[in-house]
């Protein structure tokens, strides 16, 4: 296929998160002139390794450390405390942060958190093991328009007014949640005072997003738009109600930044070499024995945000061939490789059984998926090497990649019909194979 050139390009997890997003971003960065979030909060974790130092991004985007103009568009959800923490964090490893926040993001209050906690207990087997950074809540006051948006915290009297209102609400909410007349220990007063002063403490970065992105489109400026989580777990397109509450599949760029969707020139899928999860929720590769175990360990497979061991399985081709197809990536990128090898043989899913015939299609409903048995085929696996072996791969290029390893991803772009343009052998930056110029 032949690659064109872009101006703007979109990096997104196609399956269920963690698929190694925050480094590819940080790769692509370099070209970039802007980093843009556009969807989701600090439920987020993507790491970036520079030369064996690591840093992690909750909130900002993994372009920070590139030293690009970084962006948090209208579609995220907002913890004002995490994100001076990560300001913070940058200008004390010596950066010098660029940040543009969109004035009409929404804003996560500490009830958010709280209420979060409380409506996954009453979820029951249906609870999706959130990250508790208040997430959910904080989308669902967006939807029902009770929301509190950046440009609220600037007037304390707007922001009187949407506050009392919220606060109230969430407070009976509260008393409902835990079936109890007993007051929160939340006080209002110290909150409002609190949020009042990030306020003051934000306005220095808040813009409208929209008319600045489509003015340094206009400009000619290069921008990257980075997902966070994954296709499968996105409200609308994922294994609902095990997923996140934002809109994680690449349409997602267009409601989440101002730009729209004939402005957006290419899309990157990135995914792992075989499958994880964290939380809840069916995922019919599961490896439950020595196998995942020790993929989990080789791949250090725990979580960036709530250190929660992540459940990990067989690549699963099938749910990725129904996410390459509501994407409509340009290309993928194959990450963490080297953290197959010494596995044999290596399975692939390829399809679902479901009441003893053969799926066509990816059943997205949880009931149905978890009644599917994965129908599978196997594929040699090579040798563990030493991670300055993979290195040395890295330098010399994709044909020094092992044989076997090769014949995995020709497997994989065979089944998904699609070319992976990057492989990712290690977390360091320098530790990636790039096939073909990406922009
Ligand atoms: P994200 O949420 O998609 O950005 O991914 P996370 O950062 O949560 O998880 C990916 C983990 O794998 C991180 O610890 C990365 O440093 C690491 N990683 C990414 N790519 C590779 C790779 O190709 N090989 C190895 N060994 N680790 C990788
Ligand atoms: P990155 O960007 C993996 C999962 C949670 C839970 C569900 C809902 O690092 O890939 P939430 O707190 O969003 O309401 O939780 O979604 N989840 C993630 N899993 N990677 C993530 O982000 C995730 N963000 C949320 O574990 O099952
Ligand atoms: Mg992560």
């Amino acid at each position: 296929m032949e690659i064109k050139n872009s101006q703007t390009l979109v990096i997104t997890g196609a399956s269920w998160g963690d698929e190694g997003k925050g480094k590819i971003v940080d790769l692509l960065a370099s070209e970039a002139e802007i980093v843009v979030r556009f969807q989701g909060g600090n439920n987020a974790g993507h790491t970036v390794v520079v030369e064996g130092k690591k840093y992690k991004f909750h909130l900002l985007p993994s372009g920070a450390i590139q030293n690009k103009i970084i962006v948090i568009g209208n579609g995220l959800v907002v913890d004002p405390k995490v994100l001076f923490e990560e300001l913070d964090m940058l200008k004390k490893e010596g950066f010098k942060p660029n940040l543009k926040i969109s004035e009409t993001a929404h804003i996560i209050f500490p009830f958010h958190n709280l209420i979060d906690g409380l409506e996954e207990g009453k979820k029951g087997d249906y609870a999706a093991g959130t990250t508790m950074r208040g997430i959910g809540p904080t989308y669902c006051d967006k939807m029902s328009r009770f929301g509190i948006r950046v440009y609220d915290l600037l007037d304390e009297k707007i922001f009187r007014t949407k506050f009392e209102k919220i606060f109230e609400l969430k407070r009976k909410m509260y008393k409902t949640l835990v079936n109890s007349d007993k007051d929160w220990d939340l006080d209002k007063e110290e909150i409002f005072k609190q949020y009042l002063e990030y306020g003051n403490k934000l306005k220095q970065y808040v813009i409208n997003t929209a008319y600045y992105l489509n003015q340094a489109i206009d400009e000619g400026k290069k921008i990257l738009f980075e997902g966070a989580q994954g296709a499968l777990l996105g409200i609308d397109h994922g294994m609902y109600p095990y997923g996140t509450s934002s809109v994680t599949w690449s349409g997602g760029v267009c409601a989440g930044s101002g730009v729209g969707p004939t402005r957006i020139n290419k899309l990157i899928g990135v995914i792992k070499a075989y499958t994880s999860r964290v939380g809840g929720g069916p995922l019919p590769t599961e490896l439950h024995g020595d196998i995942g175990h020790k993929i989990r360990e080789q791949g250090h497979e725990y979580g960036t945000t709530t250190g929660r061991p992540r459940r990990v399985g067989w690549i699963d081709l099938f749910n990725l061939k129904y996410s390459i197809m509501i994407n409509h990536y340009d290309s993928l990128a194959i990450t963490l490789l080297d953290k197959l090898a010494g596995i044999d043989p290596i399975k692939l899913c390829i399809g679902y059984n479901y009441n003893g015939q053969s799926l066509k299609t990816w059943p997205i409903q949880s009931e149905i998926i978890e009644k599917c048995i994965p129908e599978y085929i196997e594929m040699p696996g090579w040798e563990p090497l030493p991670s300055e072996e993979w290195s040395r791969i890295a330098k010399e290029g994709y044909n020094s990649l092992p044989d076997k390893a090769k014949d995995y991803i020709d497997k994989i772009e065979e089944i998904l019909g699609i070319e992976s343009v990057i492989i990712s052998i290690g977390p360091d930056r320098s530790d990636t194979i790039i096939r073909k110029s990406i922009w």
